[in-house]
């Protein structure tokens, strides 16, 4: 397994673990109607720009390559969260693994990648957002995270509670 910074022609791998991820993580958390709007061909466009946005140095975009397919992929930046910024320079925006290829140690892989790119570039401390009722909490836990707050996230009409994990000392990432 390779972990790599994203190039141009990662775009529709990136797509398609983004939106198989979405469907077998989110269903019966997030509103069907959101779920049955993703769409690969739109998804591999967004990714196009972000993509380019990291060709520009404005935010970090890492994959995970098993056999020449991308299973999985990482990426964030600056926090631009004006409630907690301050405290948490950073954040890890995204984080998704193809359910076939979770529990292989590839998501603690790559965010270690990630913590050691933005501590290069002087970030001290870091934040992700997660679902109240991902089970995947659990990962940043391990991974040292402490909630340190929490806020709403509406998704066509419906409110999600998110939970904010902190690492105030990227020391303390393990
Ligand atoms: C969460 C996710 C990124 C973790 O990546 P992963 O490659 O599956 O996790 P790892 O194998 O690196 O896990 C390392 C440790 O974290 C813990 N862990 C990981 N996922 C867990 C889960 N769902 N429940 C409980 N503990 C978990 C375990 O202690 C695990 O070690 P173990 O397997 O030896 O017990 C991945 O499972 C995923 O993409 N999930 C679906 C999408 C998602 O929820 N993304 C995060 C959005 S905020």
């Amino acid at each position: 397994m390779i972990i790599r910074k994203a190039i141009m022609s990662d775009a529709a791998g990136i797509a398609r673990v983004h939106v198989d991820t979405w469907l077998s993580t989110y269903r019966g958390i997030m509103p069907d109607e959101k779920l049955d709007s993703l769409n690969y061909d739109q998804c591999e466009k967004k990714w196009q720009r972000n993509i380019q946005n990291s060709f520009e140095g404005k935010e970090i975009l890492l994959v995970a390559e098993e056999d020449e397919k991308i299973v999985g992929f990482c990426g964030g930046s600056e926090n631009d969260d004006p409630l907690t910024k301050e405290s948490y320079a950073s954040d890890l925006r995204v984080l998704y693994i193809l359910k076939e290829h979770q529990r292989k140690g590839i998501g603690k892989k790559l965010v270690s990648e990630y913590v050691s790119i933005i501590k290069e570039l002087n970030y001290t401390s870091m934040i992700i957002w997660v679902l109240e009722d991902n089970s995947s909490k659990k990962f940043y836990e391990v991974l040292g995270g402490k909630i340190i707050t929490e806020k709403d996230y509406e998704v066509c009409g419906k409110k999600l509670k998110c939970s904010g994990y902190g690492w105030e000392d990227l020391n303390d990432f393990m």
